[in-house]
């Protein structure tokens, strides 16, 4: 079955595939839609193949889509239309033979209050089939760790939001899974127990296929191997960083620092850098802009196209000197 090359031709970007991606399965999502019951349509004929090693992040606004994919790719929800393929399994058709492999923190996920971590690890992997005394044997090594040994017989509800959000993910490392989805695992979370959590899915994604999502642009960056942008319900890009940079055809980004600046006008065919925008240079346009800028007193900060700088070319669809990106 060559549905590989079908959808690779679909793309614009051309992946970039490491010695390990060819050794790696792969997930092949082809022109998946969803509309719910009450006609809310939430992804348009979404189509992709990504190799299923380290990290792979989706990003996009609320209501992008991102949960009901994720939903789908873990064979909790039925697409109205297309297919998703693990190698040349038809997930769709055959969830059975799959669903051993997948564990998934939802999005809406809470420990239990009234478990203990080692009651709600013991209890995840005895639902998923181990025995009681491997479940027990494996939670307690887990639970250690991931630092929550001191914690492990405490109730949740006595937990930090961080430490609870940690029990969640030491289910899915005890598990036998090896793809593992998680939505929005770092949400709410305070910059020290988000970095913890960083540290925690670097050394799983060693092991471990993560398919996660997250609003923090600088976590998929930090984490991933590959990241896609789902925008209205379609896969807008999708690719290595480097894939994604090459989306925008200018390699630096200038924005302004002083709020207070309003609307200026730069030495650089006229155009205008808004507060709150920013615009996208090559290395000659960012000298002269530089330049102008410093001898007008003008603060600005300067920097390496981002996968922020990205993200917002594709959601606001603006890029430099007014093109749009292409969908
Ligand atoms: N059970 C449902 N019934 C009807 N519509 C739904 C249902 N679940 C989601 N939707 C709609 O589908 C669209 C996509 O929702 P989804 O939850 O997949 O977005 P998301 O990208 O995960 O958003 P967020 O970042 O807010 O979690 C939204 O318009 C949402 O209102
Ligand atoms: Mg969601």
């Amino acid at each position: 079955m060559n549905l590989r090359k079908k959808v690779m031709n679909k793309f614009a970007i051309k992946f970039t595939n490491k010695v390990s991606d060819f050794m790696a399965s792969y997930f092949e999502c082809i022109d998946v839609s969803k509309t719910y019951a009450k006609g809310q349509t939430a992804l348009r004929s979404v189509s992709f193949e990504i190799p299923m090693h380290g990290v792979f992040s989706l990003i996009g606004r609320n209501g992008a889509g991102k949960t009901t994919l994720v939903r789908i790719l873990a064979t909790e929800l039925m697409p109205t239309s297309g297919k998703v393929f693990i190698d040349d399994i038809d997930i769709i058709r055959e969830p059975d033979s799959i669903r051993r492999r997948i564990a998934i923190i939802p999005q809406e996920a809470r420990a239990i209050s009234w478990l203990t971590p080692m009651q709600t690890v013991t209890t995840f992997l005895l639902y998923r089939g181990i025995r009681y005394s491997e479940a027990k044997a494996r939670a307690k090594e887990v639970l250690a760790d991931l630092g929550l040994a001191s914690v492990a017989d405490r109730m949740n509800r006595m937990l930090s939001g961080g430490q609870k959000r940690k029990v969640l993910v030491a289910a899915l490392v005890a598990s036998d899974a090896d793809i593992l989805f998680m939505d929005e695992p770092t949400t709410g979370l305070d910059p020290i127990s988000r970095s913890e959590l960083w540290d925690i899915l670097s050394d799983l994604k060693k092991e471990k296929f993560i398919f996660l999502t997250t609003h923090y642009l600088e976590e998929a960056e930090r984490l991933s191997d590959r990241i896609g942008i789902l925008d209205q319900g379609e896969m807008k890009a999708i690719g290595t960083m480097s894939d994604l940079r090459s989306m925008v055809p200018k390699k630096y980004s200038i924005s302004l620092v002083d709020k207070e600046n309003g609307n200026i006008e730069i030495e650089n065919n006229g155009s205008v850098i808004k507060v709150g925008s920013r615009i996208f240079v090559d290395e000659n346009e960012a000298y002269v802009i530089a330049r102008d800028l410093i001898n007008r007193n003008i603060r600005f900060s300067i920097n390496p196209v981002s996968l922020e700088d990205i993200y917002y070319s594709i959601a606001k669809k603006e890029i430099a000197g007014g093109e749009s990106v292409q969908d």
